[in-house]
């Protein structure tokens, strides 16, 4: 039967390679775009994909934007790709850098996984986060980031215990420093030169996400870490 999979994040860098990937051997793609003229941009990013507008800054607003018949009955794949980044220490972080990387990196994706779950255990399907190293160690200058990410493995922990029983799986894919838009303005913030080449390939983590979506059903990857590998 061919896959459907919901995505996020889905117009740039990891999202974006993973999309490609799914859609390039013909499954059905739903993608979540911040506003309609960006989900016309996404829908011809990715060839054959559905895209839905849905502003994961406002996570009260989801429910209306995915209400009726806007999602799938059945989906295989949830893959929470989006996310935003603010460095700077505590002493100087802003509230609304705590709120919004709070907000679109962990509040949006519990809500968008409650409002696909229903879909995703007819399928007995599976859930992956794109979480980050930032996710498992907290560094000076990465607070709210990685607050939000911590959070994140926090709910994909607590929702593999829960979905067991219905048969859904819940990953978390952790990478580290990787060439997409994201890395280049993580430098912008740290005020450092950029060289994508010291970087991990985007389609090294699509190749990552993508192992551990095909798993076969006897077994679960609950948790990968993807780091630069030696140059
Ligand atoms: N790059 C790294 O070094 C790295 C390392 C570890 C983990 N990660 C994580 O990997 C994931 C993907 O990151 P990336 O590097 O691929 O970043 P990216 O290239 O900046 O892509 C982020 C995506 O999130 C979407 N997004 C952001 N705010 C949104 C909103 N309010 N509503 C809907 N969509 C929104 C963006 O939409 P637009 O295209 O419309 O802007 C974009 O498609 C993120 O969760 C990130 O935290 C990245």
């Amino acid at each position: 039967m061919t896959q459907t999979h919901l995505i996020t994040g889905a117009g740039s860098g990891i999202g974006l390679a993973v999309a490609r990937r799914l859609a390039a051997r013909g499954d059905r793609l739903v993608l979540v775009a911040r506003n309609p003229e960006r989900a016309d941009e996404l829908a011809a990013l990715v060839p054959g994909a559905v895209a839905l507008a849905a502003d994961l800054r406002h996570p009260g607003s989801l429910a209306e934007a995915l209400a009726g018949d806007v999602l799938p009955d059945r989906i295989d794949t949830v893959v929470h790709g989006a996310g935003i980044v603010e460095l700077g220490p505590v002493a100087d972080l802003p509230v609304t850098a705590w709120t919004e990387q709070l907000t679109v990196n962990l509040v949006s994706a519990a809500e968008l996984t409650r409002l696909a779950l229903p879909a995703v255990r007819t399928a007995r399907g599976q859930i992956l986060f794109v979480n980050s190293g930032a996710g498992l160690t907290a560094h000076p200058g990465w607070s709210a980031y990685a607050a939000s990410k911590h959070g994140l493995k926090a709910l994909a922990d607590a929702l593999r215990g829960e979905e067991g029983v219905h048969g859904v799986r819940v990953t978390s894919v952790y990478p580290g420093r990787t060439a997409t838009p994201m890395q280049e303005e993580v430098h912008r913030q740290e005020g450092r030169d950029y060289d994508a080449a010291a970087f991990i390939d985007p389609e090294s983590v699509a190749t990552t996400v993508l192992a551990a979506l095909d798993l076969p059903r006897d077994a679960l990857v609950p948790d990968v870490s993807v780091r630069p590998g030696p140059r």
